[in-house]
């Protein structure tokens, strides 16, 4: 993909993946997210879910970290003159914590879910919880169109996702599909804004609004076969042995 022709579409939107103030809410409340939390937003975007991430810690902190430059001068901009937020270009991965909440939705993928909670649970406060949202299948034998839009790579279904949480070692409290406002909070932007670009649009830009077309007619139309699912994790409890 052109990145340069994918920036001219995607920056200066509200949000770059699924997800809505209700659903940060709802993550929050199942992981007793305290309101002096300190909190991660890994592969935070442009902030879309910082606000509400503040309405559930109002007393808290939280670092948001991207690996995209613009984005973070984005969230920058809109949080200057809130001392809560600290919004810094690195990478998800490296950020010290301790953390009483690691909140990364639809940025998981890129390192893969058990690698991912792996690597962040020497970050988690005691107590803490990991709430992520991961692309996922809700049915078996997706339309041609689905499968299209991943372009081989592999999704999972909610089986797969909970085994890769098994795997590192963490527990699932509760999981739900990202809400359909939420999708729809990521695309009706994404739609006004091809809307401006399409009349001046040279090749490798229509190429990047016409992906991105196909993408939330393929979403709307089969919503029930694809989506995200929002899952809110702990690490396990070990149960010392008695002797
Ligand atoms: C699909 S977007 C989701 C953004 C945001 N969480 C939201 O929902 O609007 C994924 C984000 O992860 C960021 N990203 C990917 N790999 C990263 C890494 N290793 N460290 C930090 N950010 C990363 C990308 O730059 C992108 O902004």
């Amino acid at each position: 993909m052109d990145m340069t022709a994918f920036f001219r579409l995607h920056d200066g939107l509200p949000r770059e993946g699924p997800g809505s103030a209700a659903d940060v809410l709802w993550a929050t409340s199942r992981a007793a997210t305290l309101a002096d939390a300190s909190i991660l937003d890994a592969g935070c975007g442009p902030g879309g879910d910082v606000a509400a991430l503040l309405q559930a810690a109002p007393d808290g902190h939280v670092l948001a970290l991207d690996s995209h430059p613009g984005f973070v001068a984005d969230l920058n901009n809109r949080f200057a003159n809130d001392p809560r937020v600290t919004a810094r270009c690195g990478d998800m991965m490296e950020a010290e914590g301790p953390f009483d909440l690691i909140w990364c939705a639809g940025a998981i993928y890129f390192v893969g879910v058990t690698q991912a909670l792996q690597g962040w649970r020497s970050a988690l406060s005691k107590g803490g919880a990991i709430a992520f949202s991961q692309a996922c299948l809700f049915k078996p034998d997706p339309p041609a169109e689905v499968d299209a839009l991943f372009e081989g790579l592999p999704v999972g279904d909610a089986d797969q996702i909970r085994a890769e949480i098994d795997a590192a070692g963490f527990e699932l409290i509760d999981s739900r599909p990202v809400s359909d406002d939420g999708w729809e909070a990521y695309y009706q932007p994404q739609e006004a804004r091809i809307a401006k670009l399409r009349p001046t649009a040279d090749p490798a830009l229509t190429k990047v609004l016409d992906a991105a077309e196909v993408e939330m007619s393929v979403w709307r139309a089969h919503r029930d076969h694809l989506g995200y699912l929002l899952c809110v994790v702990k690490p396990k409890q070990t149960v010392p042995n008695c002797v």
